[in-house]
């Protein structure tokens, strides 16, 4: 990594940078990895300066930290690092402050968490401004546009002023340590790769089940919904490490384009499918870890009498090529559902024939892949049970990777301190590019058409559980049953 570089964070005043930002450079601080000159500039709206940023920030951090774990050496090395820079990011002319700060020879970073309606103009602004050099790197937060057409606008008006190979679009899901040992264990271990098709794969499950509601925030909610908000970005960058082919080097171009390649396969869901691949629901009141919580429509900021956003989608997915032709990808993700849980689930097929009657009918391997909680994989297998008084019977045992035990650290990072480190590395593996993003819309704006022309209704479905029953059929209706814990 060279050492010349400075970042600077739009929006350091916002929940992101207060939640997520902030705290991931100061690990990587911390740890040793910030190169020694790196500055940070915090550029928000708000009239504060340097002294009452930093005063804000270390009361954020020890709200964060233990007080045990609080590191006042590592604390006092980051703060120096810090500069707040007041900017009204749509004025012109507030911009010459940040150019006084930024030094030319040097490789800046520029980090929007803002609404991504500023992007274009925040971009605009700091080339007026003389800020943009052709070393400079622009990191976009999501959502990059709510359908193709919008993220083209951004997409386009970004690309004016950085070459796509400087821009670096967020899907935090490729910060995490799972999702990154995805390639490891598809692509080096021969066993795992040899039979990765539809020779030996019954079907994948992919779910993104979260407890928490909307947090606050309705209004933005209800006009972008699940599909939007979770699958059109996490979990199609999901699949596509689970299901893409193998590229011909860890470079960040071949990867993306295996990317490409894989979400230009998938089948798009038409109107004359809509009922039967995919699911709408929208939670009503219930209890999640013994606690009543609200229904949607009952949830703070809620400002109508109905609406038919949704915040539970399952999906039957089909990906047209030669490796998955008759595999199904079921996917699914929910609001307030009964536990938080991300994960993969590869069930492999039952064996051509049974030697032994008690596992007949049922997937004897599953692989799973648990991005939380408990990161980690797990292999299902069969194995027989030691017992002298039975002759060969049969259990299921599971084989198990945790990562958390292996890592021999003491802690696994936050998807963010990946994925600012390789910014600042200047690759871009962990990162969507324009094509991967349009050809997602693509996907997602055929899905919503088909909602929106068949008149699509949500299902209800109880707080604090695994969503609609309509969800069950989706699946029970192949013969096949969601993998719940
Ligand atoms: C965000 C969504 O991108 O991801 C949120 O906007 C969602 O609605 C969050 O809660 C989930 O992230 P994670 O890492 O907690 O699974």
């Amino acid at each position: 990594m060279s050492s010349n570089i400075d970042l600077v964070i739009f929006g350091a005043r916002g929940d992101l940078a207060k939640r997520k930002l902030l705290p991931a450079l100061y690990q990587l601080d911390k740890a040793g990895l910030l190169p020694d000159s790196t500055r940070v500039a915090a550029v928000a709206r708000e009239n504060i300066d340097t002294v009452e940023f930093i005063k804000h920030t270390s009361e954020l951090f020890k709200d964060l930290y233990d007080k045990d774990k609080w590191d006042e050496k590592a604390w006092t090395r980051f703060s120096r690092r810090l500069h707040y820079i007041k900017v009204d990011f749509s004025q012109k002319k507030e911009f010459a402050g940040l150019k006084q700060w930024v030094v030319d020879k040097r490789t800046m970073i520029y980090y929007l968490a803002t609404p991504p309606s500023l992007f274009g103009s925040i971009c605009k602004h700091l080339d007026d401004a003389g800020c943009v050099t052709p070393t400079s790197r622009i990191v976009l937060e999501k959502p990059i546009g709510h359908d193709l057409q919008s993220s083209e606008q951004v997409n386009g008006a970004v690309g004016q002023y950085f070459d796509e190979r400087n821009i670096y679009r967020i899907d935090h899901y490729l910060g995490k340590e799972t999702v990154q040992n995805l390639l490891a264990l598809r692509f080096a271990n021969r066993m795992i790769n040899s039979q990765w098709d539809n020779s030996c794969i019954d079907h994948v499950q992919i779910t993104a089940a979260e407890t928490v509601g909307i947090e606050g925030r309705w209004s933005y909610y209800d006009k972008v919904g699940q599909l939007r908000d979770m699958v059109q970005n996490h979990l199609l960058q999901l699949l596509c490490m689970v299901a893409m082919e193998p590229p011909s080097s860890l470079k960040a171009d071949e990867i993306r384009a295996e990317k490409v390649k894989l979400l230009r396969a998938l089948r798009p869901i038409c109107e004359d499918k809509v009922e039967d691949h995919a699911v709408r629901g929208q939670y009503s009141a219930g209890w999640i870890s013994g606690s009543p919580v609200v229904g949607y429509m009952e949830e703070e900021g809620c400002e109508s009498d109905s609406s038919n956003n949704e915040t539970y989608v399952a999906l039957k997915v089909h990906i047209d090529n030669w490796r998955w032709a008759g595999v199904p990808f079921y996917l699914r993700t929910g609001k307030r559902m009964q536990d938080k849980v991300t994960q993969v689930v590869i069930v492999y097929k039952d064996n051509p024939h049974s030697l032994f009657p008690e596992t007949e009918g049922e997937a004897n391997n599953k692989l799973v892949i648990r991005l939380q909680p408990n990161e980690g994989i797990e292999l299902e297998m069969v194995s027989k049970k030691q017992s002298l008084k039975e002759r060969l019977k049969t259990e299921k045992r599971t084989l198990n990777l945790d990562f958390f035990d292996s890592s021999g650290e003491s802690r696994i990072a936050d998807a963010y301190e990946r994925l600012l480190l390789e910014v600042m590395k200047g690759d871009q593996w962990l990162f969507v590019s324009r094509d991967e993003i349009e050809a997602s819309w693509h996907w997602c704006d055929r899905l919503l058409a088909s909602w929106r022309d068949k008149k699509v209704a949500t299902k209800p479905y109880s707080a604090g559980s695994w969503g609609p029953s309509r969800a069950e059929i989706l699946i029970e209706n192949d013969n096949r049953s969601w993998q719940e814990e």
